[in-house]
């Protein structure tokens, strides 16, 4: 299994795939934190995770992606997240991802490229951050975990060519 903070390690340890028809960009991590407490480290690591091994991971996929036609699905966030205090590094890091998106779309015309922007969704994550901000967390007022999967394995099963799908 591959650290995503790791980036440099990838090329190492990245199986030879002749061909690859889908890669799905889900993982990512988030606390929350002002910009006055966000630290270095904290900056690091979610770019990192959230960022650059997400454009690492693809580089290196290319070129079996591009031998499948393959289906690159990334995992956003919703915009509900975007100016609220304590949020800034957690939406900065996912606002890349979607331009990274939509920068490879261009660029590779042969590949089908989707981004899903979930919602609050119920899982360790949100929970989590819901903590972190002190407020109670209700499971039933999110989106199940099971609900997005099945967008997701829709979205790349379908043959139409999704671009970006909100929950
Ligand atoms: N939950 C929400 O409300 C919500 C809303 C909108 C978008 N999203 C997006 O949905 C996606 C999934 O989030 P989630 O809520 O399911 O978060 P989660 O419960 O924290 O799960 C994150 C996943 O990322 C993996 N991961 C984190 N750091 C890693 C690393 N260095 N190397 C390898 N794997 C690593 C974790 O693996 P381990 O379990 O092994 O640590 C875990 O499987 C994310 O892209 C998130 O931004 C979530």
């Amino acid at each position: 299994m591959l650290d995503l903070a790791e980036p440099t390690t990838f090329a190492a340890g990245l199986p030879a795939f002749e061909r690859l028809d889908g890669l799905v960009h889900c993982a990512a991590v988030g606390d929350l934190a002002t910009m006055a407490e966000t630290t270095v480290e904290v900056w690091q690591r979610t770019l990192t995770v959230n960022v650059i091994a997400v454009g690492e991971l693809t580089r290196l996929l290319l070129p079996a992606l591009r031998r499948a036609n393959g289906h690159v699905l990334f995992v956003g966030a919703s915009r509900s997240i975007h100016g609220r205090p304590g949020w800034g590094a957690h939406a900065a890091s996912k606002e890349a991802m979607r331009f990274l998106a939509d920068a490879l779309r261009a660029e590779e015309p042969e590949l089908k490229v989707t981004t899903v922007y979930p919602s609050g969704t119920d899982t360790p994550l949100l929970r989590k951050l819901r903590e972190q901000a002190g407020v109670p967390y209700d499971p039933s007022a999110y989106l199940t975990p099971e609900a997005v999967a099945e967008v997701i394995v829709d979205a790349l099963l379908t043959r139409r060519d999704l671009k970006d799908v909100h929950l």
